[in-house]
């Protein structure tokens, strides 16, 4: 499974990607305004310092206008993802991208019937959001098991990226059921290598390391 990290911070991407952790970097406008930079600038900061696919996610809500920020945005670098939200207008655009060589993220996926007919509209990736269908009472990763179950049914290509991340069960339940990829805070990441028995164990190496008065440099 991928690992992609949903931020605009540069140094957080930078840390995680010294580790090799980062296959990926998921944007949008709220990240965007976090991060306090110019999207363009910050952007192509982001493709110079990550290899894999970088998402920057359109602000136009008219197929054609999506299109044109599509392009814009595509001009960055080869690595860029362009986001589209999944509307009627964000399928003809990610049509129309996708047509011409670009990769596509289809984001704010809630149902499986829209993660269908992302596939068919030739979406790179469909990035349901489990974070926020918790957020009201629904099994987000329910969603992540049907659109396996439906995209395996028929090959699609596009790949299943997991975003609305917030926990490491999330993590951990997305690649029980095959999920290609995950995008969550760098936060969350981090917290992948956590467990209180590691802390507990190294704890009492180090008492009874103390205890031997010895040294290995
Ligand atoms: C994904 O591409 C989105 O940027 C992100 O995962 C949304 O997460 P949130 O629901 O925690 O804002």
């Amino acid at each position: 499974m991928k690992f992609f990290v949903d931020t605009a911070e540069i140094d957080a991407i930078a840390e995680l990607n010294d580790l090799g952790m980062v296959d990926g970097v998921t944007t949008n406008p709220s990240l965007i305004l976090k991060s306090g930079r110019d999207i363009l600038e910050v952007t192509r900061e982001i493709c110079a310092l990550v290899d894999g696919p970088v998402s920057a996610e359109v602000v136009a809500t008219e197929a054609d206008a999506m299109i044109a920020e599509g392009r814009k945005l595509a001009e960055i670098a080869p690595n860029i993802t362009v986001k589209l939200p999944l509307t009627w207008d964000g399928l003809k655009a990610c049509k129309v991208l996708s047509g011409e060589g670009k990769m596509v993220n289809v984001t704010l996926c809630f149902s499986a019937n829209q993660a269908l007919i992302a596939a068919k509209a030739g979406a790179t990736f469909i990035s349901p959001f489990v974070g926020r269908l918790d957020d009201i009472n629904l099994d987000g990763m329910d969603l992540i098991a049907d659109i396996r179950e439906i995209y395996d049914n028929y090959d699609f290509d596009t790949e299943i990226l997991v975003a609305s991340v917030r926990s490491v069960n999330h993590v951990t339940e997305s690649a029980k059921i095959g999920a290609d990829v995950i995008t969550a805070p760098p936060g969350v990441i981090k917290k992948l290598a956590d467990h209180p028995l590691t802390d507990k164990g190294l704890d009492a190496f180090l008492k009874d390391w103390a205890k031997t008065g010895q040294k290995i440099l």
